[in-house]
């Protein structure tokens, strides 16, 4: 059948893609519809057509998903943050576990592991620790999150994962660019100073930390800034970042303190973290205990063992395997985040960790083969790149036969275990972590062993 721009077809969809959209075909031609759910049948308008696939705009329901849920949120269809919103949280957290095992199975070519379902979230609202701002000018000011696939920003009041405070910040920044006259960045030009809000605000203690990034190597309105933002509750720290780096990368190397102390501190499970604004810290604090308990029992400490943390952060999972374990070795290219993670040590009174600034692909193969220390595990947290080759040949070339894998990305972490497996080792476990409730990301620990 020929199909064309603008034609109109009833459709079953019978899969759903890693952003959420529908899949669906017509004779054997798929066709991707944003919103469409799987077990539906729709009615769409084809949109674009490509060689072998095409996409169609959802006119109608004909029959819904029992597993449809009305998206409680009014930015929904413009933001695409939440590109699960509209369904069960339980059928989500099915749905990224298949995700899980179709990346093991079509890039690791591995069928036989069992995949644990995702450990969700009783409430999966309002979960996250940070938010990110981007702002621009159009005809008016516009601060909110950017729409798929572009930097066209859509103004947000509100935000179902963020924490509530942020509501009352976006009222207040918006305010003080009114007040102040301060320019807005556009990237396009790079002129312009205002660039993002980043807020970060500690799970456990509540405090509460407000970054503005800036186009420029100075700012003028820290006073007016401070009088604006010093009513919030629980605000402990108002640092200036430094960003004039034409990318979109959200914050600059350099940043100054106008109030408090320039970071948070949090608590996960019993120990406590400084938190400094350049340094990762796992967005979600409730989620952050489970995966970081699976890491643990993954890990099966019985407490003579040596262990590397690559991409250690600011130590936490460093800290977290310490009290099991002889001795803990925390690598991080951060070198404010190894600075935390050095007081976070000594904070929780642990003597047995030491923490190197470097890319663990370069510190890693040091500390075996010229300091001849010989890990007993080895944990990667890597970016969502996965790890450097490097890192891997490195590990090959031990005789250790325990990795335990932290990934924001399964693809690339199935690529890893496929190159791993050249050398002997295999995936044993695999538990899913739902970190990212309501979107098509998930948070996965791996066992893998020789
Ligand atoms: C996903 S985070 C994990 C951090 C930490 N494990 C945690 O749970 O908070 C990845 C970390 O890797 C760091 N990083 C990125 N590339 C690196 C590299 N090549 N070597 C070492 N650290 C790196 C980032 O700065 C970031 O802190």
């Amino acid at each position: 059948m020929e199909i064309k721009k603008n034609d109109y077809f009833d459709i079953d969809i019978i899969d759903i893609g890693i952003n959420g959209e529908g899949i669906g075909k017509i004779d054997n031609f798929i066709i991707f519809v944003e919103g469409a759910l799987p077990d539906e049948k729709v009615n769409i308008k084809i949109v674009k057509v490509n060689k072998n696939y095409g996409y169609g705009k959802l006119i109608n329901i004909l029959t819904p998903s029992p597993f449809r849920k009305e998206p409680i949120c009014k930015y929904f269809k413009q933001c695409g943050g939440c590109n699960l919103l509209h369904l069960d949280y339980d059928k989500q957290l099915d749905i990224k576990t298949s995700f899980v095992q179709a990346n093991l199975k079509k890039i690791a070519k591995i069928e036989d592991v069992k995949v644990d379902k995702a450990i969700g979230m009783e409430s999966p609202f309002h979960y996250r620790n940070k938010a990110s701002f981007p702002i621009n000018f159009t005809d008016k000011v516009n601060i909110g999150f950017y729409k798929p696939r572009s930097h066209n920003i859509v103004n947000i009041e509100n935000c179902l994962i963020q924490h509530p405070i942020n509501d009352t910040i976006i009222k207040k920044i918006k305010e003080f660019i009114k007040e102040s006259g301060i320019s807005i960045y556009n990237e396009t030009t790079n002129k312009g100073d205002l660039r993002h809000i980043v807020t970060r605000i500690a799970n456990k203690t509540n405090e509460l930390l407000i970054c503005v990034v800036v186009n420029n190597t100075k700012f003028l309105y820290e006073d007016l800034l401070i009088e604006k933002f010093k009513d919030i509750p629980n605000l402990d720290s108002i640092v200036i970042n430094f960003n004039t780096q034409n990318n979109n990368v959200i914050l600059g190397n350099k940043t100054k303190t106008i109030l408090g102390k320039g970071y948070i501190v949090d608590y996960i499970k019993d120990l406590k973290f400084n938190i400094s604004p350049l340094s990762f810290y796992q967005v979600n604090p409730v989620q952050t205990e489970v995966l970081y308990e699976t890491a643990l029992k993954f890990c099966d400490l019985k407490g003579d063992e040596i262990v590397f943390d690559a991409y250690c952060g600011i130590g936490t999972i460093s800290l977290f395997l310490a009290k099991n374990c002889k001795k803990v070795y925390g690598i991080e290219i951060v070198e404010d985040a190894i600075k935390n993670a050095i007081e976070n040590a000594k904070l929780n009174n642990i003597d047995n960790a030491s923490f190197f600034v470097g890319k663990s692909e370069e510190v890693i193969p040091k500390l075996i083969f010229e300091d001849c220390i010989n890990p007993d595990v080895i944990v990667v947290d890597p970016p969502r790149k996965g790890c450097d080759e490097a890192l891997l040949d490195a590990i090959a070339k031990t005789n250790i036969n325990k990795l335990v894998y932290v990934s924001c990305d399964n693809a690339t972490l199935a690529r890893d275990i496929a190159y791993l497996s050249n050398f002997g080792f295999k995936l044993n476990k695999l538990q899913p972590v739902d970190m990212f409730c309501n979107t098509t990301h998930i948070e996965c620990v791996a066992l893998i062993t020789r």
